[in-house]
């Protein structure tokens, strides 16, 4: 029996934001206890890395064509340093007055960075002469050797996998996001992770190299494999993933066993990590994240599977590693950058999950996220409510569960082979940005949108463990839509902000069948002249 998902809805339900009010949270930003956002490992030996500057190839529009893909890289130093200097290395510094920020390649709520690295892997030229668990540090951007072990561990480890396998798993720290957000900060840390997960895929695409995730590891076997059971007095951290970065496509995939990770917990491990804050509130972070940890075991959903699709035309003759360091968030929106109709239709097709197609063929499941889309200014297309359909086999659900929606037709100049509907023709400016709790940034750009999620179903089939999937899913596409809308030209917002239900109504959705788990959007950004920027190192 799949674990019940009732104390997970009630989450869900107990942290939505209404017209009526916020959800449970300090609604001040109590200073004095500010996260410190980067976790160290006093007393971990630290291997730097290479900073690499980007270089016109590999194209950007090349890692998402089968068959355009560079070679894949051998993995040696220079390798896994390009690997997280394109992935989860600062990527400027911000600054105003006295006050200093990072900004890193993968976007984050708040900026607050809850998402936590580890590298795992064998000898490497350069890197390492022993199989190691070594925890990334972004602002060194270096490794911290947390444990060393035998070659004979390793070869049990990454038995079935390709030579030239390595992985790295995602934990999450969830008091630098409930510190700001209350018991909302969850979903914000399982968003985070999806960015972090994509920006993953998206840097060692670049490297030829393609990244699976392998979901039937169990929750606190990775804890054992990461490090992070081990006891220690400062904030917790909870494993989310562990991603399989690989030489060759896999034919299928199935992680190491239960007792070979268990293991891994008795090893001599390195560094005591550091103390974030003075002080804390408890948001009910551990609550929820017991009720989703996942039992080791076969995940039992149907494998990801799907049609080819053709091949998306290509955007700019631009650089992959250009656009992925210089993506930033749009902090207004000038209300007038309109957007082609061709430009827009390339977007969303590059959305789409289609097997061996980056950044989606990393994840094992079937998609679980549609697009609804308001579109105010693109040219072509009549402003209104969109559907773009993820996947076609919950086509019918969708059409019975949006009962204010008028019947679906594609919008006028839609390539045919786009699952794109029109939902309704109006005006949605002021909708979305009333709904994107009054943020302008809403309806001042070409198009918002809302991630509409197929929701109670995977709960109740597998378990409570797939709530955090479906905002990996939703983080994942919101880094893509990052940078597709950097190759654009244009810019973009992740918008976590936003009311729940309201959405909901609009689009006469009852019930949880269907859930909004995040929001975006794309459009001319104003920039903020009173910030200067500096470079990431040095
Ligand atoms: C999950 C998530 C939710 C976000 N929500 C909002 C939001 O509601 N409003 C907003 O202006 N920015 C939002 N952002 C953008 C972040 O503030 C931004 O990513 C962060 O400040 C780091 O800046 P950068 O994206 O330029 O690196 C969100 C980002 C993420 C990843």
């Amino acid at each position: 029996m799949p674990p019940r998902p009732q104390p997970v809805l009630d989450y869900h339900q107990g942290t939505k934001h209404s017209f009526e009010g916020y959800a449970p949270g300090p609604g001040y930003l109590d200073w004095a206890s500010q996260p410190n956002p980067f976790r160290r490992y006093a007393g971990a030996r630290l291997i730097p890395l290479q900073q690499v500057a980007p270089v016109d190839e590999p194209r950007y529009d090349a890692i998402f064509t089968p068959g355009q893909f560079p070679h894949a890289t051998p993995v040696n130093l220079h390798a896994i340093s390009q690997l997280f200097f394109d992935s989860l290395a600062l990527s400027a510094w911000k600054s105003t007055g006295t006050s200093r920020w990072a900004l890193r390649v993968n976007a984050s709520s708040g900026n607050l960075h809850p998402t936590e690295a580890y590298l795992v892997c064998g000898p490497v030229d350069g890197l390492c002469e022993r199989p190691m668990i070594a925890h990334y540090a972004a602002k060194q951007h270096a490794l911290e050797l947390r444990a060393e072990f035998a070659p004979g561990r390793w070869s049990e480890l990454c038995a079935g996998f390709p030579p030239g396998t390595c992985f790295v798993g995602l934990a999450s720290i969830h008091w630098r996001e409930a510190w700001k957000y209350g018991q909302r900060a969850y979903r914000y840390c399982m968003h985070d992770a999806g960015h972090a997960l994509c920006a993953l895929g998206i840097a060692a695409a670049g490297l030829g190299w393609h990244t699976r995730l392998l979901d039937d590891i169990g929750t606190e076997e990775l804890a054992c494999l990461l490090g992070t059971s081990q006891a220690h007095d400062a904030e917790p951290e909870e494993p989310d993933m562990l991603i399989a970065c690989l030489p060759t496509p896999p034919e299928s995939l199935s992680g190491p066993p239960p007792g070979l990770l268990r293991s891994f917990a008795s090893l001599d491990w390195q560094g005591t990590p550091n103390t974030l804050s003075p002080s804390h509130v408890d948001w009910g972070m551990a609550a929820i994240a017991a009720q989703v940890r996942k039992p080791h075991g076969p995940p039992g959903y149907a494998a990801f599977a799907g049609a080819p699709r053709p091949p998306v035309p290509p955007a700019r003759r631009v650089s992959l590693r250009r656009i992925i360091r210089q993506r930033r968030s749009a902090v207004a929106m000038d209300a007038e950058t309109r957007m082609p109709a061709g430009t827009f239709y390339r977007l969303l097709e590059r959305t789409l999950a289609v097997p061996g197609r980056v950044p989606f063929s990393t994840l094992p499941w079937q998609p679980h996220l549609h697009l609804v889309l308001m579109v105010h200014r693109v040219d072509g297309v009549p402003p209104g409510l969109y559907l773009l359909l993820r996947n076609p086999a919950q086509a019918g659900a969708l059409e019975q569960a949006l009962t204010q929606a008028d019947p679906w037709r594609p919008p006028p100049g839609c390539p045919a082979a786009l699952p794109l509907y029109g939902l309704l023709e109006r005006d949605t400016r002021n909708a979305a940005r009333a709904i994107a709790c009054y943020q302008d940034i809403a309806s001042d750009g070409c198009f918002s949108l809302a991630m509409l999620a197929e929701f109670t179903g995977p709960l109740q089939r597998h378990g409570a463990w797939m709530y955090p999937r479906l905002f990996w899913e939703a983080g994942m596409l919101g880094q893509l839509l990052y940078l597709e809308a950097e190759a654009a030209g244009v810019r973009s917002t992740g918008i976590g902000c936003y009311f729940d239900d309201p959405l909901h109504e609009v689009l006469g959705l009852a019930g949880h069948a269907f859930q909004d788990l995040y929001h975006f959007t794309v459009g001319g950004p104003l920039e903020d002249a009173r910030l200067s920027t500096l470079p990431a190192y040095g």
